[in-house]
């Protein structure tokens, strides 16, 4: 198969780091409806057609970076969901599995099942696995800070991370070694600083705690990318501290290769030109760039907070119109064109979840495989912005 051809053939496609979005949006029209123009406040209705067996984003993006998907695999995933993942993806982050509070529960106890299942699948499905993750303010149970004083603090987390990583050495090529460790709000005031969250690693062990984990994480295994890990961080004050969060990790010598800007976004908010920048950024600090649980929701807040509202589950589920998936067809092309055009950095682009059914944020129709695990127009368009006239001044003289 040309790796390079459409799902949607025989019609001359838009170049989308080169041409209007515009056009893009006339061209998505054209190809994936019926219904021809809908109206602006389109009621739910069918779903636009969408071929479903063209080249897949892994292979249209070998060039570029890997392609990931977050689940905790094989777990009761259908044998379905288990050809989508092998079809489509490359890499795997467990979702939760191995975080603190779930393969960690107490001091002396440890829950591989779950991980070690995940890890052997991988390995004999021929698919990498990122690590996710090893310090958190969030699912980490109070034993880790209960009556010890720093010392003891520090022996915990050397031990965590130790056990864990070791255990997968050789098994798992890179890990978020710090999770979020940066607060939501910002102001011209905290874009001065690291405005570090406060958390139970800040509160027992103070902003070294990061950089000790990085150190006991590449004691563990040497030769694993270890990653700082956030959501909101590519643009506004927020990025502001990630830079100089990096920068003090970089010169207290601390084994870091890369960060994670996770992309937990929503079709009619992404901060496209803060992203470019954002990756730019970071690969001038020397780092490596993931995009590490991409997801562009329909509708529903963005970010990346684990909280209140939380997924969007509960409620009534709205489908989406015809429109909304064009919209975001076009939000995911353009997102792609920017990961593409910083591929010399960026060295992944993982999805948070399989598919609309498979997500923390269900009902917000944030992936590119339906509830049905069907290709949706994100999914075409993704491949579809690969496909770009070569620029006259790229074209050899
Ligand atoms: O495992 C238990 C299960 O035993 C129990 O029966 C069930 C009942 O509710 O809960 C299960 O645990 C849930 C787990 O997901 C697995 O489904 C937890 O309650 C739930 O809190 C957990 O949510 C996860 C959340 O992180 C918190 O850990 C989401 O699936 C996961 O997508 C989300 O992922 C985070 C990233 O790690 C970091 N960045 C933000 C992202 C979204 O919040």
């Amino acid at each position: 198969m040309n790796s390079f051809g459409s799902n949607l053939r025989r019609q001359p496609l838009v170049a989308l780091a080169a041409a209007p979005l515009v056009a893009l949006a006339a061209t998505l029209a054209a190809q994936v409806s019926p219904p021809a123009n809908p109206p602006a406040s389109a009621a739910p209705g069918p779903a636009p057609a969408v071929d479903q067996h063209g080249p897949t984003i892994k292979e249209t993006y070998a060039q570029c970076f890997l392609i990931g998907m977050a689940g905790d695999v094989p777990g009761n995933y259908s044998d379905a969901e288990i050809g989508l993942i092998r079809e489509n993806f490359g890499v795997v982050t467990p979702e939760n599995c191995m975080k603190p509070a779930p393969v960690h529960p107490a001091e002396d106890t440890w829950r591989f099942e779950r991980p070690d299942a995940l890890v052997k699948w991988c390995r004999e499905n021929n698919l990498l696995v990122h690590g996710h993750t090893l310090v958190w303010h969030a699912q980490t149970n109070p034993w880790f800070f209960q009556g010890g004083d720093k010392a003891v603090i520090t022996g915990r987390l050397k031990d965590h991370i130790a056990t864990l990583v070791g255990r997968y050495n050789g098994k798992v090529r890179s890990w978020d070694v710090v999770n979020e460790a940066i607060n939501d709000r910002g102001d011209a005031e905290t874009a001065k600083t690291e405005n570090l969250r406060n958390s139970r690693w800040l509160q027992s062990l103070g902003p070294e705690f990061l950089t000790l984990a990085f150190r006991f994480a590449h004691e563990a295994d040497p030769e694993a990318e270890l990653y700082y890990n956030d959501y909101g961080i590519e643009a506004g004050p927020k990025h502001a501290s990630s830079m100089l969060l990096l920068k003090r990790l970089i010169k207290d010598g601390a084994p870091i290769h890369g960060v994670g800007i996770q992309g937990h976004w929503s079709t009619a908010t992404v901060p496209f030109d803060s992203i470019d920048r954002a990756i730019a950024d970071y690969k001038a600090l020397g780092l490596k760039v993931s995009i590490s649980e991409l997801d562009v929701t329909i509708r529903g807040a963005s970010g990346g907070q684990f909280g209140p509202g939380f997924g969007g589950r509960g409620g009534p589920v709205t489908p989406p119109s015809a429109q909304d998936l064009r919209a975001q067809a076009e939000a995911y092309a353009r997102v792609f064109s920017i990961f593409a055009k910083h591929k010399d950095a960026v060295e992944r682009v993982t999805f948070w979840g399989l598919s609309d059914r498979r997500t923390w944020r269900f009902g917000q129709h944030p992936l590119v495989f339906d509830a049905d695990n069907q290709r949706k127009p994100a999914y075409v368009a993704i491949v579809d912005a690969m496909r770009q006239p070569k620029a006259d001044s790229d074209k050899p003289r």
